[in-house]
């Protein structure tokens, strides 16, 4: 069984980034060290981080003092204000791109303009770029939500992680009713490339394995992408959950995780697909590529490809 893996998978810049803070912070600092909602959707970072005395916490009051760490998503300008106010240290790990979008918006709120987000409601990351925007923020999930607008020119950002061509249509909508756009592109490109590379290799092999955390939107769509193509396909959290079945008679298995998926685990599940595979096609293997021997080495030529 060859396992392929997608070109483009797993962490991407800005979640890296805020682990590789809160790591420091926690190798660095005394005292309480909390994380402002899990610091991605990962169940097993998360935990590894608890174990360094890096704890989730809901909301700052039930804190008194310690060092909040602020993660990709970025948050609204009350809750920067909030942690001032109560004397709390401070990292701020926002993801470069994430605070860009929410430099704009609130640029544009400034200049007195309507600021449309395209993104999902309860997103954090929107709820930060909503707060930005201040009265002014209107959260958008598509185009057809968009019903006549009584301005001359309004603005336009997106969550990091939405489609291009949700954006386009948004822009479009509103073009369409004579109103001048302040439109910026702010959507990261690590999804985009992420989504393309899992459709290509999905396309091609028997089976797919997604991994990352259950609750992680990213993933979530991944899995989404690969199973439309028709390859059946499966999402995991972690290793444990392979089932020998899912590879019994597949030659092929791509393998693409989530941006919040952390190499060791994307690791664990490769060594854990060479287990099953030995298990369950090893024997079939073994007699195929008995039959395959080298000519003048002897050595085994066929077998499982990990990339
Ligand atoms: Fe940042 Fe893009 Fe990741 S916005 S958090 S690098 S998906």
């Amino acid at each position: 069984m060859e396992v392929r893996m997608a070109n483009k998978a797993g962490f991407c810049y800005g979640v890296k980034r805020a682990i590789e803070m809160a790591l420091k912070t926690s190798g660095e600092k005394g005292g309480s060290i909390f994380t402002l909602g899990p610091i991605i959707h990962n169940p097993q970072v998360v935990k590894d981080l608890a174990d360094k005395g890096i704890n989730e916490l809901d909301c700052l009051d039930d804190i008194a003092d310690g060092t909040i760490i602020i993660r990709s998503h970025g948050v609204g300008p009350e809750i920067l204000e909030q942690i001032k106010q109560k004397g709390l240290e401070l990292i701020d790990a926002t993801c470069p791109f994430v605070a860009r979008a929410q430099r704009y918006a609130k640029e544009m709120a400034d200049k007195n303009l309507i600021v449309f987000i395209l993104g999902d409601p309860g997103h954090p990351e929107v709820q930060g770029i909503l707060g930005w925007s201040r009265d002014k923020g209107i959260v958008v999930e598509k185009a057809q939500e968009i019903s006549r607008v009584e301005h001359s020119k309004v603005g336009l950002v997106a969550q990091t992680t939405q489609p291009i061509a949700n954006y386009q249509e948004v822009v479009e909508a509103l073009q369409k009713q004579g109103i001048e756009v302040d439109a910026r592109n702010t959507i990261c490109h690590a999804t985009g490339e992420r989504q393309k590379a899992a459709l290509e290799l999905a396309q091609n092999v028997d089976i797919m394995v997604v991994v990352g955390g259950k609750n992680s939107a990213n993933t979530k769509k991944l899995a989404k992408i690969c199973s439309e193509t028709g390859t059946p396909t499966f999402h995991v959290e972690s290793a444990e959950e392979l089932q020998d079945e899912w590879f019994r008679g597949a030659d092929t298995v791509g393998l693409t995780a989530g941006a919040s998926t952390p190499d060791v685990i994307i690791e664990e599940v490769k060594r854990r697909m060479k287990e099953l595979d030995e298990m369950t096609n090893g024997e079939e293997s073994m007699s195929e590529a008995m039959e395959v021997k080298a000519p003048q080495t002897g050595e085994l030529v066929k077998g499982i490809v990990v990339q």
